[in-house]
């Protein structure tokens, strides 16, 4: 079970916390389980008797053990706590490295909300389960044994008593326990809608006022709410109605013990403090199997939460970097694809098929086509966003999934078609792509990515404040400063996609302009939307569907390809009107 898993495997380095927590709770448990029988003593042959110094020196002798019993107690419980928590932070972290592992697959695969939810609510469930077992599962067993045999010790007679009440008590606590395990299920699924609803309205929320969705998107996350509330009140309901319960079986044996213990004192078979401690211990008995109750029923709930996390753990990323990864290659710049096809996780068709060509160095590639066609896909192929489902994407003539991960990145400049730029300042951004970058080669970035006079403008300058992907910034603005990002790392590789889109078309062509002599060595790939941009580029790939249907420079093109002179006229089309 995973969940014996979980806590076996993250619990493990604490072994001696734990030890130290299992002989502080055994002695706490004695000295409450021996109170009720010195108590006993003194009323039976110190009050009864009139025999004042034995109540005082037995009086003593309680107070130390009580002393011992409180001091172990509290230690046991500081220390579970700290054990606990240590075990939900170290299992939190270990989530979070697994899903840092995460390729785009797999991410896509769970969806954020859940994953969030998993790293939060699941591992609280079971780091919870932990601390109730430090602090209730370690005294149970021992108050249930030793609270039967003292109150055997003391009277044997009553002891039906006590057979009748536990499986009472058991049995009716049990039975409300049962209804309320599916809820847990039912709560942590809910939970995640929950949270899913709201992440996609913050992020969406500008497109949602603008489309006046904002009634329907209030009742969609009231739905979610309500839901959640219902199971939620459903399982309290429940809970309700443990302690009421567990107080009319305790409070209707304390009654039986005195009735029937009443007649066996009256009989001359039992004495008074005989009986009181009796009543003590059937209490400690009955709380020791109420507790023990209530941790199992924590069980299915921890199992839930311990089988979703596990699930996370067990998700081997579809990205492996290589044992031994290549560092030591001839830097030649070369890409190349062989035969690459890739398909989606789940999809019916593959995105990408044969796709076969090379880009050498001081060679601009520029890759055109229909939306949807799959030029994304083809970049994202090349710093292992996704890994090529056939064939082989290739670096300086190696396999990129055997080049070690860190080298192969820091050859790459990816300027993505969605510029995400990371709260912070502009220049935390920038930093992203060359941690120790100046200030200086900052500005220079700038300059060349067009973004010099607008971050100049900005009140503090570098230091002016990003917000998390960028929002506080026009879309324009935001794909510059990721173009300075790629570029301030001065890469071998450039890889831009689509990232011109947002500008107009003056400092589309400033851009490009300041960007020749500082990409003249490398090899860059550009996907464009707009040909005429890029007519004098060494090569075009023309993709089609997944395939490749054209490749040359733009004038050959023209006479062999259909397809391209379709994009190209169509443009001039819109150019014209
Ligand atoms: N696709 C998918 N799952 C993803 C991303 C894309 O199934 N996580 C599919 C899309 O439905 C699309 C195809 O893959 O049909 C190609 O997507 P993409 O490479 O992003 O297309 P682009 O050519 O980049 O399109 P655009 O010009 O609109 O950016
Ligand atoms: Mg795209």
């Amino acid at each position: 079970m995973m969940l014996w898993r979980l806590l076996k495997e993250y619990l493990a380095p604490y072994r001696r916390w734990i030890s130290f927590i299992v002989v502080l709770q055994l002695a706490g448990t004695i000295a409450s389980l021996y109170l009720p029988s010195l108590n006993a003593d003194i009323i039976d042959n110190g009050v009864v008797t009139g025999d004042t110094g034995y109540i005082v020196r037995i009086g003593g002798w309680m107070l130390a053990v009580s002393l011992i019993q409180i001091a172990c107690t509290i230690t046991a419980v500081y220390f579970g706590a700290q054990t606990a928590m240590a075990f939900g932070r170290d299992l939190r972290s270990q989530i979070f490295r697994q899903v840092g592992s995460f390729s785009s697959r797999e991410v896509g695969r769970f969806g954020a909300p859940t994953l969030i939810t998993r790293n939060t609510n699941d591992v609280q469930q079971i780091q919870m389960l932990a601390m109730m077992g430090f602090t209730m599962m370690i005294a149970a067993p021992i108050m249930l044994v030793g609270g039967v045999i003292m109150a055997l010790r003391e009277d044997v007679g009553l002891s039906w008593l006590v057979a009748v009440a536990i499986p009472i008590l058991a049995g009716s606590v049990g039975l409300i326990l049962t209804r309320m395990i599916p809820g847990f299920r039912l709560m942590q699924r809910r939970l995640d809608t929950v949270n899913q609803v709201l992440r996609e309205q913050t992020t969406g929320i500008r497109v949602i006022r603008a489309f006046v969705r904002e009634p329907y998107e209030t009742e969609r996350f009231g739905k979610a709410n309500t839901d959640l509330t219902d199971v939620s009140i459903t399982v309290g309901r429940w809970m309700s109605a443990i302690f009421p319960t567990v107080m009319l079986v305790l409070n209707v044996s304390s009654v039986a013990v005195l009735w029937f213990g009443g007649i066996r004192i009256d009989a001359g078979l039992m004495q008074i403090g005989a009986l009181t401690a009796f009543l003590a211990y059937l209490i400690q008995i009955l709380m020791a199997v109420m507790m023990s109750t209530i941790m199992l029923v924590m069980v299915p709930r921890a199992a839930v939460s311990a089988d979703r996390i596990g699930e996370v753990l067990d998700t081997e990323s579809s990205v492996v970097p290589p044992e031994r990864g290549v560092t030591a290659v001839q830097r030649t710049g070369e890409l190349e694809f062989r035969g690459v096809g890739f398909q989606y996780a789940g999809a019916t068709h593959p995105v990408l098929r044969d796709i076969d060509f090379s880009a050498t160095a001081g060679q601009t590639t520029a890759i055109v086509g229909s939306t949807g066609a799959g030029k994304t896909t083809l970049l994202n192929l090349i710093p292992r966003l996704f890994d090529a489902t056939d064939g082989v994407v290739a670096v300086d003539g190696v396999d990129v999934r055997e080049l070690d991960p860190e080298a192969l990145w820091k050859r790459i400049g990816l300027v993505p078609q969605k510029a995400y730029l990371f709260s912070g300042t502009v220049a935390s951004n920038l930093r992203l792509g060359k941690p120790d970058a100046t200030d200086a080669e900052m500005w220079e970035a700038l300059e060349i990515a067009q973004a010099r006079d607008f971050v100049e403008d900005m009140p503090e300058g570098l230091e002016s404040p990003v917000a998390q992907g960028g929002t506080n910034l026009s879309g324009g603005q935001r794909q510059r400063l990721a173009i300075a990002r790629a570029l301030i790392r001065r890469p071998e590789i450039y890889l831009f996609d689509d990232s011109f889109s947002a500008l107009d078309v003056a400092t589309d062509a400033r851009l490009r302009m300041a960007l020749a002599p500082v990409t003249a060595e490398a090899t860059v790939l550009i996907v464009a939307q707009r040909v005429f941009t890029i007519t004098d580029a060494d090569q075009i790939v023309v993709l089609d569907d997944g395939h490749v249907v054209g490749l040359g420079t733009h004038d050959e093109l023209l006479e062999s390809c259909p397809t391209y002179t379709e994009i190209v006229e169509s443009q001039m089309k819109a150019e014209a009107s």
